[in-house]
């Protein structure tokens, strides 16, 4: 049940978080392990992912968003940006329990309202099943291009 609800757009690299595991009203709430945690129960892909790999990611990251229940984390997503040309949405997720509340669209929504990604010409992002959550809020699938890859490890 979700009883106070906060939205954090952090600085670039989410210094607080990623440093000081600073949560909703910049409280030390061990935000990175709860990251992992919402990582590893939510999202196929990023499960496993070890702490010094998350803050890596965060670092290197220019917009970050979160989303807290009191000091629970329960909603992410973040984007990497030239801020003129492209930026590329990645890691959107909601906790299984509070999915289906608007969050998600929380998310997007102040990802994509961030001058840094404003300012781009076009907003990327590559999903497996999220085709049409991402569709309803603008989203296009793009049949003309082709996602290519090198998988590294
Ligand atoms: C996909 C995800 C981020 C959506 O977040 P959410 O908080 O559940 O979604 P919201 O409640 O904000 O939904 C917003 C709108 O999208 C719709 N929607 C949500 N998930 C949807 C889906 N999978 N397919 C179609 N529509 C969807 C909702 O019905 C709602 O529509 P409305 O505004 O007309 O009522 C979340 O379900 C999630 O984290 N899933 C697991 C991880 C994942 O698959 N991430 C995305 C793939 S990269």
């Amino acid at each position: 049940m979700i009883e106070n609800l906060s939205l954090i757009k952090h600085a670039s690299g989410a210094p607080g978080l990623r440093l000081f595991g600073l949560g909703a009203e910049f409280k030390p709430v061990n935000g990175l392990k709860k990251l992992q945690s919402l990582f590893n129960k939510n999202a196929l892909w990023a499960k496993g992912r070890r702490t010094a790999q998350l803050k890596k990611m965060l670092a290197n990251s220019n917009v970050i968003i979160t989303i807290w229940n009191n000091y629970e984390l329960i909603g992410f997503g973040r984007a990497t940006t030239d801020q003129v040309y492209r930026a590329v949405l990645w890691d959107i997720v909601v906790s299984q329990d509070v999915q289906g509340f608007g969050l998600g669209k929380l998310i997007i929504e102040a990802l994509l309202s961030d001058e840094k990604i404003k300012s781009t010409e076009k907003v990327y992002l590559m999903t497996t099943n999220g085709q049409d959550f991402y569709a309803q809020l603008g989203f296009k699938v793009e049949n003309k291009q082709s996602l290519m890859l090198i998988k590294q490890k």
